[in-house]
């Protein structure tokens, strides 16, 4: 096999680098914006035990075959299917569709980001302002109303959109070390330090047991044929697989470094803060008595409402949506350097230039998401001829359809046309858990049979086919 090697600067500082970084690719608004929210609406216990099925038996086997073709060719999608075979342009395809899905996710996602950093502004607004942010001593209604407003304000909507993604792009901008390894160390160093407090606090308060039966208590009765799509999509978009994220942080890691235990470890750290999120947010949601199944708005009315009647609880607040926006941003950040990447491996660009392009892009695509909440043609107009908004169907389309189908296409590729010889080499070379007798034959398993005819099945059974 040959293959062109990175420069040493476009690779990870540290082994932790990587699992730093990927941790910070998979945990994201999907964790904490998304999960709860989903898991309230779709059936509590069992979506939960059906996504973490579909994390496990799916999720986490692509996880390692993105690695795998990222580590193995040194490339970003495209060129890393190209290599791999022989300029096919079927499987060049797989990997195009990988970087479309990272333009698509990332405009819409980086209008979510910009809510959370207008509601981490209007909490510290209210700390230091004490009447300005928050209303005092409103009632639910009020903090429903507020996210209402933002929704339907295209101004604040696209202002709030080009602050995240200036953020994003100051990062990616700066490289693989400088910027992406060591923003995710800051970033997800402030996180799991906030997350733990929260659990804390979470833990303490009376509604905490209610809470826990509540996330893991069965409510089969709201689980339906699209739950269980929407859990198979949701296991994808959350660990960042289908789309070539991974397999693009996966090109910056040298030839020794082990694939197999690294992904098990960001499958693990990424499960965790979704169950973490869901055990804060759903005790501080019935302390104040408010609904667990409200969909997107979960996040933004319950937390500034339920944190916003406590001593403190601005400054509680504040906190809240600062952790969420560092785990957005380390999000945005993969998303983007899937793009940016493509253009500097495939059309040999400088960084600065390729980001900057690839920003604005997303940027400008990302603006009928912004204005997705109001009564113009992408919201109201659209929700009445699609039954979707502009934001909610490229969401839907990505991460229930894209990303599953990039997926199905990663499996099949290295289940079924990858040389075994060279997959078997490159699972276990550097990997304990890889060489373990029996591992690696599992894996195959799973790519050929089981990811390739889950995908296939829940798609047909979305379409009503099956
Ligand atoms: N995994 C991220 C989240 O949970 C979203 C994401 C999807 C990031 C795909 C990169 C690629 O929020």
């Amino acid at each position: 096999m040959t293959h062109t090697t990175r420069r040493t600067s476009s690779h990870w500082r540290s082994k932790l680098g990587f699992i730093v970084a990927a941790a910070g690719s998979a945990v994201g608004l999907g964790n904490i914006w998304k999960f709860p929210y989903i898991a309230g609406e779709s059936g509590g216990g069992m979506f939960v035990l059906v996504y973490l099925l579909c994390l496990v038996l799916l999720g986490v086997p692509i996880m390692v075959a993105e690695v795998l073709i990222g580590r193995t060719t040194q490339q970003s999608p495209v060129k890393a299917f190209a290599e791999l075979s022989s300029r096919n342009s079927f499987w060049m395809g797989v990997g195009l569709l990988g970087v479309i899905t990272g333009f698509v996710i990332l405009s819409y996602y980086s209008v979510v980001g910009g809510w959370g950093i207008y509601y981490f502004c209007l909490s510290v607004l209210h700390t230091v302002g004490g009447t300005e942010g928050w209303p005092n001593g409103a009632d639910a209604e009020a903090y429903q109303k507020i996210f209402e407003q933002l929704l339907s304000s295209g101004r604040l909507n696209v202002f709030f959109h080009t602050v995240f993604m200036l953020l994003t792009t100051g990062i990616v901008i700066q490289g693989v070390r400088r910027g992406i390894e060591r923003g995710a160390e800051w970033l997800m160093g402030m996180f799991f330090l906030i997350l733990v407090l929260l659990l804390v606090y979470a833990g303490s308060l009376a509604t905490f047991n209610e809470g826990v039966s509540f996330v893991f208590g069965f409510h089969a009765e709201r689980f339906t044929a699209a739950s269980l799509l929407e859990a198979l999509g949701h296991s994808f978009f959350t660990l960042s697989v289908g789309m070539g994220a991974i397999l693009t942080y996966g090109s910056y890691l040298q030839e020794n470094d082990d694939i197999v235990g690294t992904s098990l470890i960001i499958a693990l750290l990424d499960s965790l803060v979704a169950l973490g999120a869901c055990l804060i947010l759903f005790p501080i949601t019935f302390l104040q008595g408010l609904e667990p199944t409200q969909g997107p708005g979960l996040v933004f009315v319950n937390i500034p409402f339920a944190l916003g009647r406590l001593s403190f609880g601005s400054v509680l607040s504040a906190v809240f949506f600062f952790l969420l926006v560092c785990a957005a941003l380390t999000s945005a950040i993969s998303l983007l350097e899937v793009t940016t990447a493509y253009l500097i491996d495939t059309f040999g660009w400088q960084r600065k230039h390729a980001a900057l392009t690839c920003s604005l892009a997303i940027f400008l695509l990302g603006i009928p998401s912004a204005l997705s909440g109001g009564s113009d043609f992408f919201g109201t107009r659209m929700t009445e001829l699609l039954g979707k908004n502009w934001f909610e169907l490229f969401d839907y389309l990505a991460s229930n359809w894209f990303l599953p189908l990039g997926g199905l296409g990663i499996s099949l590729f290295v289940g079924w046309f990858l040389e075994a010889s060279l997959s078997r080499t490159e699972f276990r070379r550097g990997s304990n858990i890889g060489k373990v007798k029996g591992v690696y034959q599992i894996w195959v398993f799973l790519l050929r049979y089981l990811v390739p005819f889950a995908i296939v099945a829940m798609m047909l059974h979305a379409l009503e086919l099956i």
